[in-house]
């Protein structure tokens, strides 16, 4: 890692941007995504009224999920729709193939459905190192297929083309936000990206992540991730910089102006913080953190290089439970909400409104699975079952530091054969681990001081009396995809640079 300093932390700092008019007339708005990987997914409505409830006016999706789509129209709300990765080598193959794209996912729901679709964003941090040279070939003649497609369908106008990228494709030599520039490994292919999304009126899409840094370098400056912080401010020229997220979008916004395209826009794809599954992922420091962002996204407040307040989709609205967890335990908990749509903290949305909860969700019976009173933590099957449990269900709130942590072992079990039970939805057989488990009525959920601890002993969500079925995969069985994993390298970049800024 020792050689990508600087290049980590200027990617951090990146993101800002732009839309200045959008931003202003947006401001009485918040922007978020949408994510679906999750075992038992709330019902698009009740989704989209809980984006409305909240005063959400904008929402990005990863895919053309068809559900989404026909929840959002005629909502009001403005979308963005992703294109996973695996899709850019056929749209990069032919115009035919593009037009195809956007004709069933784009134009349809525009038209048949009242979707207000105003981007497509053409893959999802395909330039994200770990991938290698995987998306390098595809992406750009993917992105100027789906562009001739929009102009085709006649959507040019309506419809803009971006690429959400991570800030790891940009880098700082000086470990300032001021030296930023673009990694020199797609240095030519970032040109020839931005002037054609220049030319055709794209933006430019970055996702930054605080909480990566920090999770990746122990030593990464923690206070300087907030936005309402006791950190010493970094100093490049004669800018202060007062946190990450500004430092970061700014290195974005000086390479974009060394490279002649100081007014190209920029988006702010993904930025959050999650509540569990890592020491710096609980509630406390996610509050803080999305408190600070939507205050400055209700100001309109801009960077120092950009004044004009950049479009910030928080990531994300809700957990989803099917995700990998390859970067990280905490991959499964960026929602603002639990995953059944309920809060988890309060946040000021302006003018003193509070988040409120989704509504008309459904559950399964008020019964758990935990384990047996009369079976003992030294038999032999139990470990073997806790992990059987913990292969097809989420188990990641028991991990050092996460909400669930400090169970023993009896309740940690406990909560390992409950989140198979519900997973299962309750089904019959589903608390069955060699006798060691038992049904219960009795909300195991463990007291602290008389008040319920923040370790929830779930009941899931009931799809049977939600919509038909469309079954995720098993847990295990779920791959990585969309925004997953490499934003933990992302995180990772900006941290090292702002240690280094620091020290
Ligand atoms: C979008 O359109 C293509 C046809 O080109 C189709 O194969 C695909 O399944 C559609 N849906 C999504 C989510 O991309
Ligand atoms: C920032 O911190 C100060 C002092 O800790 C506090 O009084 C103020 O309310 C905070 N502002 C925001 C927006 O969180
Ligand atoms: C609880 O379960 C998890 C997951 O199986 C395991 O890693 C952890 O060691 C367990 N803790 C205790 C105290 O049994
Ligand atoms: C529990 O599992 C055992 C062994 O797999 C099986 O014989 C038994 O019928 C199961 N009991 C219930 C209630 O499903």
């Amino acid at each position: 890692m020792g050689f990508h300093f600087q290049c980590l932390w200027i990617l951090l700092l990146c993101l800002t941007g732009e839309r200045l008019a959008r931003a202003v007339q947006g401001a009485g708005g918040l922007a978020c995504n949408w994510g679906t990987r999750s075992t038992h997914q709330l019902l698009p409505s009740i989704v989209v009224k809980l984006l409305k409830d909240n005063g959400f006016s904008k929402v990005k999706l990863f895919e053309a999920d068809v559900g989404a789509l026909q929840a959002l129209g005629r909502s009001g709300i403005q979308v963005m729709v992703g294109i996973p990765n695996e899709f850019l080598a056929p749209l990069a193959s032919s115009v035919t193939v593009a037009e195809k794209w956007v004709s069933q996912n784009v134009s349809s729901y525009i038209s048949k459905n009242g979707v207000d679709i105003r981007y497509v964003a053409v893959g999802n941090e395909p330039f994200l190192q770990n991938y290698k040279d995987t998306f390098l070939h595809t992406t750009f003649p993917a992105l100027q297929n789906i562009q001739a497609a929009l102009i085709k369908a006649g959507l040019g106008r309506q419809v803009k083309v971006t690429i959400p990228l991570n800030a790891d494709v940009y880098q700082t030599d000086s470990g300032l936000p001021s030296g930023g520039d673009f990694r020199a490994d797609i240095h030519t292919l970032m040109m020839d990206i931005m002037k054609f999304l220049r030319d055709n009126n794209g933006v430019l899409t970055i996702n930054i992540y605080p909480f990566l840094s920090l999770q990746a370098d122990p030593d990464f400056p923690k206070e300087f991730a907030f936005f309402n912080n006791t950190a010493k401010p970094v100093v490049d020229g004669s800018i202060s910089y007062t946190n990450v997220l500004d430092a970061n979008f700014d290195t974005c916004i000086a390479a974009l102006e060394k490279n002649g395209f100081s007014s190209l826009p920029v988006i702010i794809g993904e930025v959050g913080w999650p509540t569990d599954g890592d020491p710096n992922a609980n509630i406390q420091d996610a509050r803080r953190f999305n408190q600070g962002l939507v205050n400055r996204i209700l100001a309109g407040q801009g960077t120092p290089k950009r004044s004009t307040a950049p479009e910030i989709y928080i990531f994300a609205l809700i957990d989803e439970d099917a995700k990998s967890v390859l970067p990280g335990n905490f991959e499964r908990h960026w929602g603002m909400f639990n995953y059944d749509g309920s809060i988890k903290y309060p946040l000021d949305t302006g003018s003193g409104k509070s988040l409120v909860p989704a509504k008309g969700v459904r559950y399964l019976a008020r019964q758990w699975c935990v384990m047996s009173p009369d079976a003992s933590t030294s038999d032999p099957n139990l470990a073997q079952s806790v992990n059987y449990a913990c292969t097809y269900a989420d188990c990641t709130s028991l991990g050092y530091g996460s909400s669930c942590g400090m169970l023993d072992a009896k309740s940690n079990a406990s909560y390992a054969f409950n989140m198979y039970f519900q997973t299962m939805d309750q089904r019959k057989g589903a608390c069955n681990f060699s006798g060691l488990s038992v049904t219960t009525n009795m909300d195991p959920t463990p007291t602290q001081n008389g008040q319920r601890s923040s370790c929830r002993f779930e009941i899931m969500i009931d799809l049977r009396k939600h919509e038909p079925a469309r079954r995720s995969p098993a847990l295990p069985a779920a791959g990585l995809r969309e925004q997953s994993s490499y934003k933990v390298m992302m995180g990772l970049l900006v941290l090292v640079l702002v240690s280094t800024l620091i020290i």
